[in-house]
């Protein structure tokens, strides 16, 4: 057994790491025959990708997918830390399983993800979910077959968790959600220790992959039909820092335009390390989406000293601009808490303020989540639920109007889409602007996922747009 521990968690240093390749045990591969999988994932794109490298281990066992969990006979839940709701929402679902495992005995339930690196979890499960038959931490993903195998053959419960990350696994199998977009690891962890943030704590130190195993990902996604590819990591902009003297997102960005693929998406890039060079690139490449997700959590000075964040509202609203001016068409999104201990209304009409300059194209919005372990926890919480819940609801109303507002303006005028798919009513067909904006829409001809169309826009929602194909 290894417990997690976020004093371990939280250090940083210079300590090399191997690179390893996955290798499946043969005595495990299709073991499993006949047994059916469920893997229930929470939270963001990382965790969206990790389940399909999981779904491919599973499946290499030779267990075969379900669509619903009451018939699986492993069912993994793959979670997320970010806020308290998602911590929720997981231990409901251990819940139901609890009562699902009365009826199915053999069931095998095991919890993978972010929530698998906090101490306090681990602890309830060994005390409580006496029915869970393993966790297993984020930085020994790769382990999962032979801790799944253990569990079942030792009948006993296993927790693997490191507090540290060890080596970069290369070469997982992966079996992709979608068939015409992927997503490429390019950097794990995170080092900004944004002072409300689990994430450096559950995702370790960064780690950037080598370049040349990230071309050959994309060059293989190529050769297999694939159209666009995003880019990932928890501060895509920090890439290359821990592995080159002078190679960074803005060279790796470019070296990936160069390939033929259409187009190129990244996620996410704090406004720190953000350098012209990235924005040059952006603005140069067509290939590059003109799409940037830069969050800026607060438009009060003052919260964002006291978030960690390294940088003012005016030096965010100088980048904001300098993007603008230099990528065109580009369409810009945030991510805002609200409610951080000390925020004031002052420094919310602050952030209400900074929105109307900004006229975000996009923006995710939070109430401040009280994480154990980060530093925020420990500062005095000065506003109510309501009054935080009043302001998000205030935020919620501008930003709403604004996306309508800039959908609008987008009636007319015919937009570039990556076909995806049908709608659930088979009569309309769906997919992303180059500006990542959702577009349902009707087409005289059969179209293919894939395919790059022109779209004219007829209607705008608030968080998509109609159209036909011209
Ligand atoms: N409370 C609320 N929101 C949070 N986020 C991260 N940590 C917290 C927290 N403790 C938000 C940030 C981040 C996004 C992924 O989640 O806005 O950008
Ligand atoms: Fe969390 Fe800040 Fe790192 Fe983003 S940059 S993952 S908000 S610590």
């Amino acid at each position: 057994m290894h417990l997690p521990d976020y004093l371990e968690a939280r250090t940083r240093d210079k300590r090399s790491y191997n690179r390893i390749h996955f290798q499946l045990d043969d005595s495990i591969e299709k073991k499993y025959t006949g047994k059916k999988y469920f893997v229930k994932t929470y939270g963001c794109q990382m965790n969206e990708h990790d389940s399909e490298n999981i779904c491919a281990m599973l499946e290499a066992m030779g267990f075969s997918p379900v669509d619903d969990y009451l018939d699986a006979d492993l069912v993994l839940l793959n979670t997320c830390s970010i806020r308290e709701n998602a911590h929720n929402k997981a231990f409901g679902m251990l819940g139901r399983l609890k009562h699902l495992k009365v009826q199915k005995k053999d069931l095998i339930i095991g919890l993978c993800g972010c929530m698998a690196q906090e101490k306090s979890v681990c602890d309830e499960i060994l005390k409580d979910y006496k029915f869970v038959n393993f966790v297993l931490g984020t930085h020994n993903l790769y382990q999962l077959p032979e801790i799944i195998d253990k569990a079942v053959e030792e009948d006993k419960q296993q927790i693997e968790v490191f507090s540290r990350e060890g080596d970069l696994v290369e070469g997982l199998p992966v079996i992709r959600a979608n068939s015409c977009k992927a997503y490429v690891n390019i950097i794990y962890g995170c080092d900004k220790f944004c002072t409300y943030c689990i994430v450096p704590y559950t995702r370790g130190r960064e780690r950037s992959r080598k370049k040349e195993d990230i071309l050959e990902e994309v060059k293989e996604l190529i050769k297999d039909g694939y159209k666009e590819v995003t880019l990932l990591g928890q501060n895509v902009n920090a890439y290359g820092k821990d592995l080159y003297e002078d190679y960074n997102m803005g060279d790796l960005l470019e070296d990936i335009a160069k390939l033929d693929i259409p187009r190129i998406r990244f996620m996410t890039s704090h406004p720190w390390d953000f350098t012209d060079k990235m924005i040059e690139v952006i603005g140069k490449y067509p290939n590059i989406m003109p799409s940037v997700h830069l969050p800026v959590q607060s438009g009060s000075s003052r919260i964002l000293k006291l978030m960690g964040r390294r940088y003012t509202r005016e030096s965010y609203l100088e980048l904001f601009h300098k993007i603008k001016d230099t990528v065109p068409g580009v369409c810009i999104s945030t991510d805002i808490i609200v409610g951080f201990p000390g925020e004031e209304e002052e420094d919310f009409l602050e952030t209400m303020s900074l929105v109307e300059e900004c006229q975000f194209d996009n923006a995710f919005t939070f109430i401040f989540s009280q994480r154990e372990g980060t530093p925020a926890c420990k500062l005095k919480d000065n506003t109510t639920l309501k009054e935080k819940e009043d302001r998000l609801q205030r935020l919620n109303e501008v930003v709403n109007r604004i996306f309508l507002e800039k959908n609008k303006q987008l009636e007319g005028k015919v937009l570039k889409v990556l076909v995806e798919g049908t709608s659930e009513k088979k009569d309309m067909y769906f997919g992303y602007s180059e500006t990542n904006k959702l577009i349902n829409f009707t087409s005289e001809k059969d179209l293919l996922c894939g395919d790059i169309v022109s779209v004219e826009i007829t209607s705008a929602k608030t968080w998509s747009l109609d159209g036909k194909c011209v």
